[in-house]
């Protein structure tokens, strides 16, 4: 692995009586493209949610390009360059798409674009709307997009951070699949940016295609740290998903 540039040890997370996450730990290489898989429920949103600062966690450190973020505001991590966008991402009623981008301008000092090293915030604004496919709902309200679309956007409100990673929160559930197709075209050149990414997704065509390697949990642990070819003959894995699956056959 090259240069870790996040490094989680011993994370644990509790709501009340309820341990989401215990001991977590694993090590992103700068400029991988690293899936976090696991059944709906073990922790994976809440998992980032920490590193990026919403909650703290109850134990354990984070470490951020060599730096200890453990805790941090989310305002704080974003500013040293670790970005992620939501599950399901809410956008403000009042404002365009195109207001939203300008308002959110690069909170980094260095403003560095994925296509050029200077350029003007408009070229800048304009270069994204067109690579995310947005150009032509520039001046709806952004609350009005569909999910897919929705989902693009907050895309393009991470890079607007010029991030050195990003996290991104199931970034194709409720997408079209020809948005889909076009997502991982994105994420590719996101990537080849330099730009780190790690992805929480449940679609295996999209993990084969963009992934490199792929951290599985089930119930709050990490069970795997594999390449996505190998997902399948991994015993732990396949028993993570059909023990889940089985479970609510008996429960309903
Ligand atoms: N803010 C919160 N308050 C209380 N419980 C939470 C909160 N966030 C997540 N949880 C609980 O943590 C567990 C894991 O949820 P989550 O991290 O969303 O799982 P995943 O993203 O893997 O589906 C669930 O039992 C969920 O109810
Ligand atoms: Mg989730």
């Amino acid at each position: 692995m090259s240069d870790p540039v996040l490094t989680l040890e011993g994370v644990a997370k509790s709501f009340g009586a309820n341990q989401v996450l215990a001991n977590v730990g694993f090590r992103i290489g700068q400029g991988e493209v690293v899936g976090l898989l696991g059944p709906n429920g073990c922790g994976k949103s809440t998992l980032l949610n920490l590193v990026s600062g919403i909650f703290a966690p109850d134990a354990g450190t984070v470490v951020f390009n060599g730096e200890d973020i453990t805790g941090r505001s989310m305002d704080r991590i974003a500013r040293k360059g670790l970005v992620r966008t939501f599950q399901l991402p809410s956008m403000p009623r009042r404002m365009t798409v195109a207001e939203l981008l300008y308002g959110a301008a690069a909170r980094r000092a260095g403003f560095r674009s994925l296509f050029r090293r200077e350029v003007d915030d408009r070229a800048e604004v304009d270069a994204l709307l067109d690579d995310l496919a947005l150009s032509h709902v520039r001046h709806l309200p952004a609350a009005s997009l569909s999910g897919g679309q929705k989902k693009l956007l907050s895309i393009a409100l991470a890079l607007r951070a010029s991030p050195e990673m990003i996290c991104l929160d199931e970034p194709t559930a409720g997408v079209h699949p020809n948005l889909r197709q076009h997502m991982i075209g994105l994420l590719r050149r996101i990537n080849a940016a330099r730009i780190t990414l790690l992805i929480v997704e449940h679609d295996m065509h999209f993990i084969r295609e963009l992934c490199s390697r792929c951290v599985v949990m089930d119930r709050g642990a990490v069970i795997a740290d594999c390449r996505p070819s190998e997902l399948t003959s991994n015993e732990q894995v396949v028993e993570a998903y059909l023990g889940n699956a089985r479970q609510k056959r008996a429960m309903a």
